[in-house]
């Protein structure tokens, strides 16, 4: 088997190199499985010529704002518009990109009104080109690992990684390999690994499962990695953060809210934060919460069980499929930004993220439910008093409402709690259910329904 090395040659200096979180063991190269050669720990990358020469924060804030109105390829992509801050390309024409990032930040006033914070933004990553965040780091891990000389790219996956993989090789020109839960992604993220030409393998285990697996897999055939333990993913969805403080004019925001489930995009959007405070381009760092689904919560039992120092899997149950995780791969990396952000990790419940994904939804732009976590979550900090109501907030919504279209019509028809406490939960929920309706196609009938409606 081929041995391609994921390195950059050439310089003094390695300008990137593998670091392990764990035991520190720095490396130019990294092994298959994206796991520390000496304890089999995590790895993040480092760009060690920042020591002896950082970039200029002014410099760099006035390139990135340049290129904007460049027509390059790489300058279109909202993530290689920031690769100072990201492993270095030889040749630009090495990017696979489909012009990813640059998704919009926008306000949320209906929200504002619920939660009683006039500050607060929401960052929709859901409008990337596969609908999810995935595409901001795919773009740069697809790359690496065409350039390592891979024919093949394999991921276990809630969907949103499938859909993105698939789509990110078949841009390089690399074939895709997709382990699924079986019965447990939505149909719309399976229907985009299947258009992107992937093999998808519906497996009968959960994502924590297909996970494993993968892992073994990658050490027995030359196929690459692209799940979020492999640290280019996280380089690229970094730049969720840089986008982000350069539409806010680099003013800091007080929070940050993130879902949780892997948590590769906590730790991503983490160490973004820590990159752009050393090197200047912020000067105080925003409290990066993570919110997790109930029924997904290992996180949260992590840090209350095990102090943040062992992790406590469990068993995922939660109709946010995107999130239904029980053993975060990434768990170390997010207790680490928590730590350093001062930032909050929290658990919402199958009734308050429907309530949320259908707030967010009535302000026209609408998400998945995973993402919508964050607005449930927020209540939930605000009671706290962990955010204060004058503070500025942002939510990161990580997937598009079209994502998941089943969630969405059966919470409008009623049908998305059954059993024991499905009543209660349909009740609450009723003022913010929309159900469709079946007419006689009669003038009549739908001037009643109008009329109808007007008195809600
Ligand atoms: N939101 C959405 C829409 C997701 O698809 C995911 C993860 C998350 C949040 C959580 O992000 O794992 O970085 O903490 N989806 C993965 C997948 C696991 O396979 O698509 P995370």
């Amino acid at each position: 088997m081929p041995r391609p090395s994921t390195s950059d040659s050439g310089a003094r200096e390695p300008a990137f190199a593998f670091r392990c979180i764990a035991c520190g063991t720095q490396n130019e190269t990294a092994v298959q499985n994206c796991r520390c050669a000496a304890c089999g720990d995590l790895l993040e990358i480092v760009y060690p010529r920042w020591k002896p020469s950082p970039p200029e924060a002014r410099d760099l804030k006035s390139t990135w704002c340049q290129r904007r109105v460049s027509q390059s390829a790489l300058d279109l992509s909202g993530v290689w518009r920031f690769r100072e801050l990201l492993p270095t390309l030889d040749d630009e024409r090495q990017a696979v990109t489909l012009r990813e990032g640059n998704t919009p930040l926008y306000e949320l006033p209906q929200c504002s009104r619920v939660t009683g914070v006039p500050k607060l933004f929401a960052k929709h990553q859901g409008l990337n080109p596969t609908g999810s965040f995935k595409d901001t780091g795919m773009t740069v891990a697809a790359t690496f690992g065409r350039r390592a000389g891979f024919r093949w790219v394999a991921c276990a996956s809630t969907g949103n990684t499938s859909a993105s993989m698939a789509a990110y090789a078949a841009r390089g020109g690399m074939r895709s390999l997709v382990l699924v839960p079986e019965g447990k992604i939505s149909w719309s993220k399976l229907s985009q690994a299947l258009d992107y030409g992937a093999v998808t393998c519906q497996l009968r285990t959960d994502f924590d499962g297909c996970l494993r697996l993968l892992q073994e897999l990658v050490l027995r055939a030359p196929v690459y990695q692209l799940n979020s333990i492999n640290p280019f993913r996280l380089e690229g969805q970094k730049t969720l953060a840089l986008e982000l403080l350069e539409q806010l004019d680099w003013q800091t925001p007080d929070h940050i809210i993130v879902p949780g489930g892997n948590l590769g995009n906590s730790s991503a959007i983490g160490k973004a934060l820590l990159e752009m405070r050393h090197l200047g381009l912020i000067s105080r760092l925003p409290k990066l919460s993570i919110i997790q689904a109930e029924g997904a919560n290992a996180l949260v039992r992590t840090l209350r069980e095990g102090a943040g120092k062992r992790l406590i899997p469990v068993s995922a149950e939660t109709r946010a499929t995107a999130i239904r995780i029980g053993n975060p791969a990434s768990w170390k990396k997010a207790v680490n930004v928590l730590q350093a952000t001062g930032g909050s990790c929290e658990q919402v419940t199958e009734v308050e993220m429907a309530q949320a994904k259908a707030e967010i939804g009535a302000e026209g732009i609408g998400c998945e439910p995973a993402s919508a976590v964050t607005l449930a979550g927020l209540k939930k900090l605000l009671k706290q008093n962990f955010v204060k109501p004058d503070e500025t907030v942002v939510l990161v919504l990580t997937g598009n409402l079209l994502k998941d279209p089943d969630f969405t019509i059966d919470f409008h028809r009623g049908e998305l709690f059954k059993g024991g406490d499905a009543e209660k939960a349909n009740t609450a929920l009723s003022q913010l259910r929309r159900p469709p309706m079946v007419l006689d196609a009669t003038l009549d009938a739908v001037m009643r329904t109008l009329e109808q409606a007007e008195k809600v």
